[in-house]
């Protein structure tokens, strides 16, 4: 199965030191060819589907317009995620807007734009939703978020399916789909299992499917479901030694198990971008303690917050020039941040670690940029693209501030 996946190992680790002299770090280095290929190997596996790149994985411009470029459509969570990709081209037929309790604010732009791109899709996740985008005087196009009662993923943090808080519990979905109908055109369903979900996660997958067409038989007997999503989460190996997702036979299990006559939707989000994604790290110090070796690093929980929150791998490789060179130590790769929290990676094998050294960490295309913070007064990271090109200038300190009127240098 190669090409499934792109290892860190398979950067080009020169150019990737000519990146972090030329923009500094920390640095996230995206490769656009990359997420182009993760579209087309989804678009082959999932023929006559829809297949939504979940935006929120990373939503910058330059990433967007790769995936429209490719040909996928857009899930959006926000209305901040619908204007981003109404503005990076995606027709407005070809995106979602599936709200988590939404805020006022968000009801007020969507229901605002969807007047002017009615093929808008709005998916509800509540009555009280829905009668907050009918107060809006919203009469488009709508799709019913089912809480399918199973989940699955990588942390119980992004096990979704089973959670209490997302859609509309199973056996009441009937009676929102009919409200949706006094509504607007009620043309899909939805439901989401996770984030993350492996091999081994499968049957959970397989079983919502199911639950999802056996509702679709139930409220869209007489045709008119144009879509039933079934979420995406397809997982991807962030250890070295992990086995790719068999992405078609996920393809195969999930055309299996759906039996109805509406078009398949999946809405993968890290698939499309975590290995077309690395951060650039710089060592700033080493220390040997009597348990390991410390690195610290200029990268930290404020640029990647994925090993903090979830405790999640991600691999960690010396790019150091003379790295085959040095004797491997046992180290603990710390970021800049007085948290205990701030580590990148525990127990990592490196090459004995030298202040100056530049780290890659690797699949850090998804969720990585996207739930940067200022945390610390750390200004966010600069984006680029592997041929130099910039997709986010990196902050400066000037930004940290320019929203209080009271600052005052
Ligand atoms: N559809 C819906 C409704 C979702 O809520 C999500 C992700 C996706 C699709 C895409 O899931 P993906 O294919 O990316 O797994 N910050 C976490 C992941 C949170 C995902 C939340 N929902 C992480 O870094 O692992």
């Amino acid at each position: 199965m190669s090409g499934d996946v792109r290892r860190l190992d398979e950067w080009d680790a020169p150019r990737l030191r000519g990146l972090a002299d030329e923009f500094d770090t920390p640095l996230y280095v995206l490769d656009p060819d990359r997420v182009r290929k993760n579209c087309d190997r989804l678009l082959g596996a999932f023929p006559a589907s829809d297949v939504h790149y979940a935006v929120k994985a990373n939503t910058t411009r330059t990433v967007l317009e790769t995936v429209r470029e490719a040909g996928l459509g857009a899930e959006c969570a926000s209305a901040g995620e619908v204007r981003r990709a109404l503005d990076a081209g995606f027709p407005a037929s070809e995106v979602r807007y599936t709200a988590v309790n939404p805020p006022g604010r968000d009801l007020d732009a969507v229901v605002e734009w969807a007047d002017e791109h009615p093929e808008l899709t709005v998916t509800v996740d509540s009555r009280d939703t829905l009668e907050r985008i009918a107060d809006r005087g919203y009469e488009g196009r709508l799709c019913v978020r089912v809480n399918p009662g199973v989940g699955a993923g990588h942390h119980a943090k992004v096990t979704t399916g089973d959670a209490p808080q997302f859609g509309v519990p199973y056996d009441r979905a009937p009676g929102l789909c009919e409200a949706a109908r006094d509504v607007g055109d009620l043309v899909g369903l939805h439901a989401h299992a996770g984030s993350g979900i492996m091999g081994e996660d499968l049957s959970a997958h397989e079983e919502l499917v199911r639950r999802m067409s056996a509702l679709a038989g139930e409220v869209g007997e007489d045709g008119s479901l144009e879509f039933v999503a079934v979420g995406g989460g397809f997982g991807v190996p962030y250890r070295p030694e992990e086995p790719p997702l068999d992405l078609d036979s996920v393809a195969e299990t999930t055309r299996e198990a759906f039996d109805c006559d509406a078009r398949l939707a999946v809405e993968p989000g890290r698939y499309v971008v975590a290995d077309a994604g690395v951060l650039l790290t710089r060592v700033t110090a080493t220390t040997e303690t009597p348990e390991t070796t410390v690195v610290g690093a200029d990268a930290g929980m404020t640029d990647l917050i994925r090993p903090a929150l979830y405790g999640a791998y991600h691999h960690i490789d010396c790019l150091a020039p003379d790295a085959a060179d040095r004797e491997a130590t046992t180290c603990l790769v710390a970021g800049p941040v007085c948290e205990t929290a701030d580590i990148l990676g525990e127990g990592r094998s490196l090459p004995e670690p030298r202040r100056g050294d530049l780290l890659a960490v690797g699949n850090a295309g998804a969720y990585g940029y996207e739930m940067a913070s200022q945390y610390n007064s750390r200004p966010r990271p600069a984006v680029v693209t592997v041929d130099g090109g910039t997709v986010a200038r990196r902050e400066t300190l000037a930004d940290l501030t320019r929203l209080e009127p009271n600052y005052h240098t």
